[in-house]
């Protein structure tokens, strides 16, 4: 029992690194797009900012008032040509925690050939050209959630499903939606459809990460057994030496890699990471 749950947690650790390399990959790749023509739409910065009432409007500052209604632009990209006009499906395909810069041309492409479904991708939030702020201040950073993140689907939903409607000189029609979506996006595709069930007829959560873990150390430990033995070893003295080096001349250490801006914990992660998508991209 107890180690067929460990194998399950670990297939699912592989399946989220393998989750990270296909992420990364478009990035990479190039021409394997079906389109990287982008488009742009108004998207609200805080989604939970109450609507000012006439009574409150009275009482808050113009300010405050202002800042309730910020927009900012959301990038987002659309493939048409496998569509069944006007009535096929729409599939969305959520995209995470990077630079979303086209629709890739990949199995949601044979799948929307073979159902003539429209292909539409928003990017995230604060990644890529959607970020609202030039910068990333803690301040700036905090409409940065997978709360916000779910709204802005929601909304994007709306916004391209009325635009498919003007597209086709109708009004109050629903094509059918199925939200996809890879690692962090497959977490958001199954929230999605928790949160909105009436925006989508379903949801494919690919390797999603749905459950948060604090201080989640397995995640490491995997790297160390994708690694092997050598490898972790020489991974675990480097760790080591660059831990006393910050400790002793943070500097020093941190400008071997011309990363002398970053926070000492932004460093070690930088390098962790490093680490692990090597081992995972082997
Ligand atoms: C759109 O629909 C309206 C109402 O049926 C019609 O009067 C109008 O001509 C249509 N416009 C186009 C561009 O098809
Ligand atoms: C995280 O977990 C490891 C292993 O259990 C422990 O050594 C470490 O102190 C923990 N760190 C934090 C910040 O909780």
């Amino acid at each position: 029992m107890r180690s067929s749950r460990a194998r399950f947690v670990s297939l699912l650790l592989f399946a989220f690194l393998l989750a990270r390399v296909a992420d990364a990959e478009p990035l990479a790749g190039g021409g394997r797009h079906l389109t990287k023509d982008e488009r742009w739409m108004n998207q609200r910065l805080d989604h939970f900012s109450p609507t000012v009432s006439l009574l409150r409007r009275r009482l808050l500052s113009s300010r405050i008032e202002s800042l309730d209604h910020r927009q900012f632009k959301l990038r987002y990209f659309e493939f048409l040509d496998h569509h069944r006009a006007p009535d096929g499906p729409v599939f969305l395909r959520i995209c995470g925690e990077y630079s979303c810069d086209g629709i890739p041309n990949d199995y949601l492409a044979v799948l929307a050939k073979k159902f003539g479904a429209a292909l539409v991708s928003p990017e995230h939030r604060y990644y890529g050209k959607s970020s609202p702020f030039k910068r990333l201040t803690t301040e700036n950073l905090r409409f940065l959630s997978s709360k916000q993140a779910l709204f802005d689907l929601a909304v994007f939903r709306q916004y391209y499903q009325e635009s498919l409607n003007a597209r086709y000189n109708r009004s109050g029609f629903d094509n059918p939606w199925f939200v996809f979506g890879v690692s962090y996006p497959g977490a958001l595709s199954a929230w999605f459809r928790l949160k909105f069930p009436h925006l989508t007829c379903g949801s494919l959560a690919s390797s999603g990460v749905v459950r948060a873990v604090y201080n989640y150390t397995d995640f490491d430990k995997q790297v160390g057994v994708s690694a092997g033995p050598e490898c972790k070893a020489a991974l675990q003295e480097v760790t080591k030496l660059v831990d006393e080096q910050l400790r002793s001349d943070s500097g020093s250490v941190k400008a071997l890699f011309q990363a002398e801006k970053l926070r000492d914990d932004d460093f070690l992660y930088l390098l962790a990471d490093a680490a692990a998508e090597a081992v995972c991209t082997r």
